[in-house]
């Protein structure tokens, strides 16, 4: 593993990253000004079950935006390279109005945020730390691995929200736009494949915040 050039860039790095952590557990998320995609969808007509389950589906995409949030800053911490840490911040600018608009419309759909975000925060970033101090190449091909199972994860809950939930609906399929040129961009700079059973690790640890957080 390979540290950044001097402690005290680390040590900055790491007081920016804490910052930030408190920032996306208990703050409302900075407002970049760009228009959330429900904004602008027609008015919804789900019933109080369907209200209930969008609620625990949106509560799950909110906890993994902010695994997002901490994966993303993991990575820039340990990540050698000035011009991949704009690129992951970048990303992550991105990623911050996908946690924006689902703390929206969790708050629309009166439903909490996860009580296990702090724990989730805390594993994804040293998760993102330890792939940013393997290198460009293992670092981008944890992103490109991370937002292709992301998408996956936001077609599978497309599925599963209530067809008249148009403002979710909105909101997830401009993230999934998104992740995928998260990913298409890692890999166009080099990502390395993951091996199957590093790509597997990751689809259970996803699996296991998914599944907890639709209840917590
Ligand atoms: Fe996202
Ligand atoms: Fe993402």
């Amino acid at each position: 593993m390979r540290l950044p050039d001097s402690a005290t860039e680390l040590c900055d790095r790491l007081i920016l990253g804490a910052d930030q952590a408190l920032r996306t557990i208990f703050a409302d998320p900075a407002d970049s000004g760009r228009p959330d995609p429900s904004a602008s969808t027609a008015t919804d007509t789900i019933n109080d079950s369907e209200r209930r389950k969008a609620a625990r589906l949106m509560r799950v995409n909110h906890s993994g935006e902010v695994c997002a949030q901490a994966l993303y800053q993991g990575q820039a911490t340990t990540s050698r390279n000035p011009e991949l840490r704009r690129q992951l911040q970048r990303a992550s600018d991105e990623e911050n109005d996908h946690l924006r608009w689902c703390a929206g419309r969790l708050q629309q759909l009166q439903a909490n945020k996860s009580l296990l975000n702090p724990f989730w925060y805390a594993s994804s970033f040293i998760l993102g730390a330890t792939a940013g101090a393997l290198g460009d190449r293992w670092n981008l091909g944890f992103l490109a691995e991370t937002e292709n199972q992301v998408v996956a994860h936001l077609d599978d809950h497309l599925t599963r929200l209530p067809e008249s939930d148009y403002a979710s609906r909105a909101i997830l399929e401009q993230m999934k736009q998104d992740e995928a040129g998260h990913a298409t961009e890692a890999v166009q700079r080099g990502a390395a494949t993951l091996p199957a059973p590093v790509r597997g690790l990751m689809r259970i640890g996803s699996r296991l915040m998914t599944q907890t957080t639709y209840w917590i």
